[in-house]
């Protein structure tokens, strides 16, 4: 399976920033050429023009942080698939645990996101994992698979749906788990894909938290690893270069 390395943002990067970084990225795809794997950036909302128009072509792919799961209409602050899809997104992360504790989302409401994602035409990139606590009581694999069944919609496939598992305590924390932990919860995950999606196998399930240029060969190279999705390294071109050269 083809990797996807996808760099999440964040609220990070003014314009001329954002701009710089996506230009140089595809400057180095065309340099470079194929690292082998797929190419995704994440920029916050407000960025997300000036990026398609700085990665136009079909070597980077534009994604977009988060979505409301509604249609056009009253809400306030809010930006729906519809306009994301007609900015250029074709990927739309749902699920982030930053926004699940930040903005009290749960496992439903993510779940309607991410089925306005598909319905509009877009990928999903549902994102789970589990908190320390959770961890240190063994409860990890009972977590993530909660997770899956109530964030994974209906008419999801390997065509539409990406997850990302991302242990919480290993977010922007420099700490990541073992191969050995990695490995486990995958193979959980791509089981538990079976029963709620659409030819499982072929569902990407990316590693994040902490994929770095001295982790992510590593990473990358076990069993149902088939990408990451990276955040502070994706703000940098070489390290983000290095992560996706590594899943090759
Ligand atoms: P990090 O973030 O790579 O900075 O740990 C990953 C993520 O939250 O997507």
């Amino acid at each position: 399976m083809r990797p996807l390395i996808a760099g999440n943002w964040k609220m990070n990067l003014l314009h001329a920033d954002a701009v710089a970084l996506a230009s140089g990225l595809s400057e180095r795809r065309s340099a470079e050429g194929d690292p082998g794997c797929d190419i995704l950036v994440c920029p916050p909302y407000i960025s997300i023009p000036p990026v398609a128009s700085a990665v136009s072509g079909e070597a980077v792919s534009l994604g977009a942080q988060d979505c409301h799961a509604g249609d056009f209409g009253a809400h306030t602050g809010d930006v729906n698939c519809a306009m994301l899809k007609d900015a250029g997104c074709d990927y739309v992360i749902v699920g982030h645990s930053e926004r699940r504790a930040d903005h009290g989302e749960s496992d439903e409401f993510v779940c309607a996101k991410a089925a306005a994602v598909i319905a509009a035409g877009m990928t999903a990139i549902v994102c789970i994992g589990e908190k320390l606590d959770e961890r240190e009581a063994e409860k990890t694999l009972e977590r993530v698979a909660a997770q899956i069944a109530g964030s994974v919609p209906e008419g999801a496939t390997a065509d539409n749906l990406v997850i990302a598992y991302e242990p919480v305590w290993a977010i922007g924390t420099g700490l990541t788990p073992t191969v050995d932990q990695i490995a486990e919860v995958h193979a959980e995950i791509r089981a538990r894909l079976a029963s709620c999606a659409g030819n499982a196998d072929g569902v990407r399930i990316l590693y994040g938290g902490s994929m770095n240029p001295g982790n992510a060969a590593e990473i990358l190279a076990v069993d149902n690893v088939n990408g990451g999705l990276v955040g502070g390294a994706s703000l940098k071109l070489d390290d983000f270069w290095s992560v996706c050269s590594a899943a090759s």
